[in-house]
């Protein structure tokens, strides 16, 4: 598609950003769909980023992504946050509003509920859930999760306090538990994400003994690449349902998309494989 004067233009916003995958995946329902449109990247530093926002409505972004590592420095210079920012203390969508204003939200959540279900059918509601990690994608999980009326949401993280925390702030089903309690809360857990960096390429693996798990248990990395972790083979192994984390990073872009470039777009197996494409090592 020839950009036009008239082409709309969003962003993502991130330091560095070569890493951000958006622009591929933007760029892909921009040429299906046949918009005039634009999705770029913006290497912004951190001492930048409040210039960087405000300047958006003066060039006529329609709006942008923001990602590592600003989504919570990016919440100050919003002039409103939906439920989902405010609660997990994180922005990663921002729309400019037709008076220059920058509304702020959080799709992660959305966007893992969102792939969980339609990669495995589960709903949460009364569910018991275990979540790995007490760290920024955690607290986009576990609120997500009882935010959908999950009946517990047991966080469990090597560092315990942080868990507390978590638990503390959000409360509700929430309840942190330690590590070496990780075997008693699999035994009665429906539904098991891994939200932590373990498992990522270049971190240390999740070593996690699946066995206690029941037959009907998901399991969900969040970690994408690699998109096939030890985690997810593991209980591919034991015939559990497993769900990987790239269709959180596809269904978390769905409302931005929308709000920019005015069509909701679609999560399918050809964008999966468009963007896996460029995640292959
Ligand atoms: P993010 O915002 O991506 O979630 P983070 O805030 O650095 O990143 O959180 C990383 C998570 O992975 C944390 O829950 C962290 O546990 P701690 O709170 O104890 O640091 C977890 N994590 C990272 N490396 C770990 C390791 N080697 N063993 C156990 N947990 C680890």
């Amino acid at each position: 598609m020839t950009l036009t004067g008239h082409s709309r233009i969003a962003g993502v916003i991130g330091w560095p950003v070569t890493h951000s995958r958006s622009p591929r995946l933007h760029g892909y329902w921009l040429r299906e769909l046949g918009i005039d449109g634009a999705y770029i990247p913006l290497a912004v530093p951190p001492d930048r980023l409040d210039a960087a926002l405000k300047g958006l409505p003066a060039l006529g972004f329609r709006g942008a992504n923001v990602t590592v590592p600003h989504k919570t420095a990016a919440l100050a210079a919003c002039d409103s946050l939906d439920r989902a920012a405010r609660a997990i203390g994180a922005v990663n969508t921002i729309v400019v509003g037709a008076d220059g204003t920058l509304a702020g939200s959080n799709t992660d959540a959305m966007g893992f509920l969102a792939n969980l279900n339609q990669e495995s059918g589960f709903v949460p509601t009364g569910k018991r859930a275990a979540v790995l990690g007490a760290g920024g994608a955690a607290r986009a999980v576990a609120w997500a999760l009882a935010d959908a009326g999950a009946g517990a949401v047991t966080v469990v993280n090597r560092t315990l306090s942080r868990a507390e925390a978590l638990a503390a702030e959000f409360g509700g089903p929430l309840v942190a538990r330690p590590w070496p309690a990780l075997a008693e809360v699999l035994a009665t857990a429906d539904l098991l994400v891994n939200a932590t960096s373990l498992g990522m390429q270049g971190a240390a693996p999740l070593e996690v003994d699946l066995s206690p798990l029941g037959a009907n248990t998901v399991v969900n990395d969040i970690v994408y690449s690699p998109l096939e972790t030890d985690l997810l083979r593991q209980a591919r192994g034991r015939g559990l349902a497993a769900v990987d984390g790239l269709g959180m990073l596809l269904h978390q872009a769905a409302p931005g998309f929308e709000r920019w470039f005015g069509t909701r777009p679609a999560v399918t197996p050809a964008l999966r494989s468009f963007v896996l494409q460029d995640l292959a090592p």
